[in-house]
């Protein structure tokens, strides 16, 4: 996210981080920064890229597929498909450009749409759910995605902490109260449900990794 100076920790550890070597990364990375766009940070990135490898999902939702950076990541981690929804037309077209001269367009499906509308749809199990959608959204979404993954699956959800407003961190900015409040909520929910092993970590803006109990 372009909107946040970082702090002391985010700095050192993209100072460490290696250069990013796939040239298609970059290009989507260069593409975003020039557009503005927001997708994850190289922190981010490399933690989510970490959970795929780790568990290897043969089918993957994501909600907020953006021009496809995360998506990238995704698909270079496993062998997995990846099914994705995003409600803006033009960053839709861009990620299928993208997906489609990468040679991953066999192992995505794209949804274009509004994921309030769609999520519910699905029925299928999930054994991998990266949630980087509308914030305030986070809670309403969360019995569904509770129900479409897999016993072991693994729901990874960004931005969490919000510019660290959801933790008083920095001042909550009087027009992004309802997306903390949210936030709030959904961390306070999915950390007390037993069905989820939970862990909050801040890492860039703020994830949740929870794993559902077998
Ligand atoms: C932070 S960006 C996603 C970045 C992407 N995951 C990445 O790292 O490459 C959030 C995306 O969610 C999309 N979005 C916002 N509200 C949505 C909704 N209701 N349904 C689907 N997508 C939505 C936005 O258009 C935006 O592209």
């Amino acid at each position: 996210m372009p909107f946040k100076t970082p702090g002391a920790n985010s700095i050192y550890i993209r100072s460490i981080l290696p250069k990013e070597k796939d040239e298609k990364l970059r290009q989507i990375s260069l593409y975003a920064d020039e557009n503005m766009i927001p997708v994850l940070l190289p922190e981010t990135a490399a933690f989510l890229k970490q959970a795929v490898m780790l568990k290897n999902p043969k089918k993957i939702l994501e909600i907020g597929t953006a021009i496809g950076y995360s998506g990238h990541v995704i698909l270079g981690a496993c062998d997995g498909h990846l099914y994705t929804i995003e409600a803006d037309e033009k960053s839709l077209k861009k990620a299928n450009e993208f997906f489609t001269s990468s040679g991953y367009k066999d192992r995505v499906t794209t949804y274009l749409g509004d994921a309030n509308e769609i999520v519910p749809l699905f029925s299928g199990e999930f054994d991998f759910i990266f949630l980087d959608g509308p914030k305030t959204r986070y809670i309403q979404y969360l019995p569904y995605l509770k129900r479409m993954l897999s016993p072991g699956g693994i729901l990874l959800c960004d931005n969490v902490l919000f510019n660290g407003m959801v933790s008083g961190e920095s001042e909550v900015v009087k027009k992004k109260a309802t997306i903390v409040n949210a936030l709030d909520l959904f961390l306070r929910t999915i950390t007390s449900d037993e069905d989820f092993v939970t862990s909050v970590l801040p890492v860039g803006d703020g994830v949740s990794l929870s794993i559902k109990k077998e």
